[in-house]
């Protein structure tokens, strides 16, 4: 088999892809014959050793995959050879078989295909915490979403949408916006790609309480950070929650005095550690989403497909913050 790997830590042409033997499932573990692996942007960052999982080299990165079971370990009674199954495994998914825990499998529904389950998971599960077990959103909400057109962005457009929230999405251009707004996002934000000084600190925040009304923002989900982070805060309603999820465009610093000038609560999303203390609670939520995709009322939305040989590209248009919605690898 093929995989896409990382032998030396940097950016993603330092990729390779290599024939390695085909892996033998252990005890309580599958393999998969992977269909497509979806790409997230810690992908990005793993293969740099810049993530807070630093696996082992060479290894494959790609978090989550989709695929059909082609052998089964001792023990396992929950798949059987030819089950469509969403695999997360965190990294090792840019192969064309993995080995995984049994565990770590998600049956795929007759109706679903395998490319959206591929990229089904990681973003929609971390949305999905974030605004309803995180910051309780329920109807009538009013929501801002910054990077509203990424992965985990667009995923929360949509969720929130679907639960009867008002959505305001925040992206670097018009072409995002838009993006997010034929999502299901109710109007929206340009903001600028580079620093932002004081001036164009204060005028993005200026923008976003025009759009979000007097009252500002129930919840604010903040998937980019960096300097946007302190505008977004400033246009948060009074006792709002504030979704610390991820730092694409840096790590920011808030000031303290305005979570007690607004009574909100700045709240840490980390899902992947959730999802190994809370099973019951991610089981939950995944047939949730699965009830929601079946619906119509969610759907991965893959702007571009890249054929395993061009794993690199295509992680570099995440890099380079050119993707819409969600990347996908096929791996057949
Ligand atoms: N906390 C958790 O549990 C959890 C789970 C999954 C992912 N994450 C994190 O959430 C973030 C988003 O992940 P994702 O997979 O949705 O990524 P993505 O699809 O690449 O979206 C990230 C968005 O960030 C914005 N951005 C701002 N500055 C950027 C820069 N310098 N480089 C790239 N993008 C930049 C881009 O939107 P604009 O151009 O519109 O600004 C982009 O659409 C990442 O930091 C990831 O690590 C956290």
């Amino acid at each position: 088999m093929k995989a896409v790997l990382s032998k030396v830590a940097g950016g993603p042409e330092s990729l390779v892809i290599e024939d390695l033997p085909d892996p033998v499932p252990g005890k309580g573990q599958v393999r998969i014959r992977v269909s497509a692996c979806a790409l997230n942007y810690p992908d990005t960052l793993i293969i740099q050793d810049l993530y807070q999982f630093k696996p082992e080299r060479p290894f494959a990165p790609g978090g989550e995959v989709a695929g059909l079971v082609d052998a089964v370990g001792e023990g396992v009674d929950d798949f059987r050879i030819g089950d469509r199954v969403i695999g997360w495994c965190w990294w090792g998914g840019l192969v064309q078989s993995l080995v995984i825990d049994a565990d770590r499998c998600i049956a795929v529904p007759d109706a679903m295909p395998l490319d959206d389950a591929a990229a089904l998971l990681l973003t929609y599960g971390t949305a999905h915490y974030a605004l309803r077990q995180r910051a309780g959103l329920k109807a009538g909400d009013t929501v801002l979403v910054l990077g509203a057109a990424g992965g985990v962005g667009l995923a929360a457009v949509e969720l929130a949408h679907a639960w009867g929230a008002r959505v305001i999405a925040a992206a670097s251009s018009q072409e995002k916006v838009g993006y997010a707004r034929s999502h299901g996002a109710d109007d929206g934000v340009v903001y600028p790609t580079g620093r932002l000084d004081k001036e164009a600190a204060k005028a993005f925040s200026d923008a976003l309480k025009d759009k979000l009304g007097k009252r500002g923002a129930d919840v604010v989900l903040d998937a980019v950070g960096g300097d946007y982070a302190e505008p977004a805060l400033r246009a948060i309603a009074w006792e709002g929650r504030y979704l610390v999820v991820g730092f694409p465009a840096g790590i920011p610093k808030l000031p303290l005095n305005l979570i007690l000038l607004k009574g909100c609560q700045v709240i840490g999303v980390f899902w992947g550690e959730w999802v190994m203390r809370n099973r019951k609670d991610f089981n939950e939520s995944v047939a949730d989403l699965l009830a929601l995709y079946a619906k119509g009322l969610i759907k991965p939305r893959i702007s571009q497909r890249f054929p395993m040989e061009r794993a690199g590209e295509a992680l570099r248009m995440l890099s380079d913050r050119k993707a819409l919605g969600k990347i996908l690898v096929t791996m057949e």
